[in-house]
């Protein structure tokens, strides 16, 4: 599989320096904090894994299953959630870790699900940043890196569910990949 993609966008020694300093900054901006933090998945579970390690605070975590869908005849995008927060969140603070914010339309529709709970705050890390792709106005708090064009998988992030478990970013090809046999 690691051939179809070459070289690493992002090394692993660069990713695992950055993550690093995310948990640092997270870890002193909520000191004395009551934190949840909340992983989308499927695209954050490896980022999440590796974040929360860097986190030295009493943290709890909890985890949504979320995915955007572009269905035909539909103007946009619309998102789909399949769990709850097993966590209470009311008057807590919550960092939402996604794996890559791009239109921001699946992140900022996650946040006004949340704001319902009445949470503390409410804020964005995520792995990737794509800000070129707004569609919708929406605040990244924490970032590891923004990228402008193309299409990543690895670490995480698929295409067509596939590639997730690649060890480490790489870019694909805009052509579609051949099936493997
Ligand atoms: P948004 O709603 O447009 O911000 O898209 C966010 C979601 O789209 C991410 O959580 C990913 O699942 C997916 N996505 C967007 N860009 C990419 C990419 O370059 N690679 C893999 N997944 C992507
Ligand atoms: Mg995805």
């Amino acid at each position: 599989m690691a051939e179809k993609f070459g070289k690493p966008l992002i090394t692993q020694d660069a990713m695992r320096g950055r993550i690093r300093e995310l948990g640092k900054q997270i870890s002193k901006d909520y000191q004395g904090k009551d934190l949840v933090v909340v992983g989308v998945l499927k695209g954050a579970y490896v980022f999440f894994a590796d974040l929360v390690r860097f986190i030295q605070l009493p943290i709890q975590i909890d985890f949504l299953i979320a995915k955007g869908t572009k269905e035909v005849g539909r103007p946009a995008k619309t998102v789909k959630v399949w769990t709850e927060l097993t966590e209470k969140i009311a008057k807590r603070h919550v960092l939402l870790v996604e794996d890559i914010v791009d239109s921001g339309i699946t992140a900022k529709f996650l946040i006004s699900e949340l704001n319902k709970h009445k949470p503390a705050s409410i804020a964005i890390c995520t792995l990737l940043n794509k800000p070129a792709h707004r569609q919708t106005e929406i605040k990244v708090r924490y970032a590891g890196f923004e990228v402008s064009q193309g299409y990543i998988v690895g670490y995480g992030l698929d295409f067509e569910q596939k590639y997730r478990n690649l060890p480490y970013l790489a870019k694909m090809d805009p052509e579609p990949v051949q099936k493997e046999l």
